[in-house]
């Protein structure tokens, strides 16, 4: 057994690819399974002595050790012109052989433009339009579903047999952008496919059949790390549906997409932040009030505590730049999250508790949520049936008075405040699952890590 699966415990940005770098330093194969560029992993990290910080949207962030190979699974919608850039990127700043040591499964599928013309035209029908990020991600999954989906492989096919299957896909997609006066964002099945066959002659090398590679490193028993995307209540079965993202982000999906079975898990880690964070629309019960207006900071003169832990948590959208709505921490959330039914998880890192010190510095308190009340009770877990009773679960806090100061070198768990570690126990306690890793800053490893759990 050889792989460590890093899941979201909420709404996204987590840290997950902080976590999944972290854990990828002594790693053979990592892997990116789910989700596409909507997704937005940061990492920060030194090469050749130079510090980087660097917003990953499809290639996993482990990729920066150069003894470790990469895999963008079947389970991920590749938009294959931001790929080339990204990998671009990583060698314009110095990381070595990234196409050699990076594949793409051919049977992922491809975004294309027209999926990201859809997105934004999807949203503008909706009376209540999710907030997605509009990089065309429900759309190329809806193809996938509907079997008219373009997969990597089909870059490599002969350019005419490209451009009869693009057409196949856009036949009722451009019939909807005629429908809705969007004549002029129709671009040719010819003129697609000569762009996307280039792109296939780029990436040509990189593409695998990665079931091969998998079980190959799944039977050696090396370390893989899977690096989730998205999160438990952006799952498109487990979250607030109808505002989620189009995959399933929960370990089941991440499997399925990274190219293994349960047989090859080793551990499944759900990461969480000391506090909250959502973009886009949606259910948030420990959401605090912040001046956030059409994905824009409005004017002000007194912050509201939603916009304290924005500015001192740094919580604006890697991928979109879009204000986070912010709020407090959520065990209850985070227990639903860690169900051995929905992820299985066996340990849980707790990132940001650097930040939530400072925020708390700041407020002359901290906030934790550590059950809810609803409908005339009270309850330990995420309710699913609020669009029924019109109720959102109202948060029962236990608060701490003060802040706590966490140096990003501590890597001594003994050492924390005794204030910080009262508020790991209490989440420990609730879920009932050990806070193995404890983010103490932004760094790949600014983290402490218990041994005794
Ligand atoms: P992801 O999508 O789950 O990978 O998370 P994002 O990269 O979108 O957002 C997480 C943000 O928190 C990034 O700016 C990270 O650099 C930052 N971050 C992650 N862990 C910590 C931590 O423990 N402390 C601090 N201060 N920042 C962190
Ligand atoms: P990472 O992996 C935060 C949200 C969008 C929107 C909803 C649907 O960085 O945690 P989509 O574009 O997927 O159709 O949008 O999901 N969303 C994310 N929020 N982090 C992400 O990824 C997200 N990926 C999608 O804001 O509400
Ligand atoms: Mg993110």
């Amino acid at each position: 057994m050889s792989a460590t699966i890093i899941i979201g415990g909420a709404w996204g940005d987590e840290g997950k690819g902080k976590v999944a770098s972290y854990e990828a330093s002594d790693a053979r194969l990592v892997i990116r399974a789910t989700g596409g560029a909507n997704a937005g992993h940061t990492i920060v990290f030194n090469n050749r002595g130079e510090r980087h910080k660097i917003a990953l949207h499809l290639i996993p962030g482990g990729i920066v050790y150069p003894q470790v190979r990469g895999l963008i699974g079947q389970g991920v919608v590749i938009d294959p012109k931001l790929l080339i850039e990204e990998v671009e990127k990583l060698e314009e700043i110095g990381i070595p052989f990234v196409r050699s040591r990076l594949r793409i499964a051919g049977r992922a599928h491809v975004v294309l433009p027209y999926h990201k013309e859809l997105d934004e035209l999807k949203e503008r029908l909706k009376d209540n339009p999710i907030g997605t990020t509009k990089r065309g991600i429900g759309p190329a999954y809806e193809d996938k579903k509907a079997r008219t989906g373009i997969r990597v492989y089909d870059l490599l096919l002969p350019v005419e047999e490209l451009e009869k299957k693009i057409e196949v896909a856009t036949r009722p997609h451009y019939q909807l952008f005629k429908d809705n006066g969007m004549e002029d964002r129709i671009v040719s099945p010819k003129v697609l496919a000569e762009q996307y066959s280039q792109y296939g002659k780029v990436i040509k090398n990189m593409v695998i059949n990665a079931d091969i590679l998998t079980e190959e490193v799944c039977k050696n028993g090396d370390k893989i790390v899977v690096e989730g995307a998205q999160a438990y209540r952006l799952d498109n079965d487990y979250g607030d549906y109808p505002d989620v993202t189009s995959s399933n982000c929960v370990t089941a999906g991440a499997l399925i997409g990274a190219h293994i079975s349960h047989k090859c898990v080793d551990k499944v880690i759900v990461v969480a932040k000391a506090h909250c964070s959502r973009v886009g629309n949606g259910v948030f019960p420990t959401e605090q009030l912040a001046h956030i207006e059409n994905d824009k900071v409005t004017e002000y003169d007194q912050p509201f505590v939603g916009d304290v832990i924005r500015e001192i948590c740094g919580e604006y959208g890697a991928t979109t730049g879009r204000p986070r709505r912010c709020g407090w921490g959520d065990a209850i959330l985070l227990k639903s999250a860690c169900s051995q039914a929905v992820t299985g998880a066996d340990y849980i890192c707790l990132s940001h508790m650097d930040s939530i010190g400072k925020v708390g510095n700041i407020l002359g308190s901290i906030k934790l949520c550590t059950a809810y009340r609803y409908q005339g009770k009270k309850i330990y877990f995420y309710p699913d049936d609020m669009e029924l009773t019109g109720e959102v679960p109202e948060p029962v806090y236990t608060e701490f008075a003060g802040g706590w100061d966490i140096p990003n070198t501590l890597r001594d768990f003994d050492m924390l405040p005794e204030k910080a570690k009262q508020y790991i126990k209490i989440i420990e306690d609730i879920v009932g699952i050990p806070v193995k890793y404890i983010g103490v800053g932004p760094n790949n490893n600014d983290v402490i890590v218990r041994d005794d759990v």
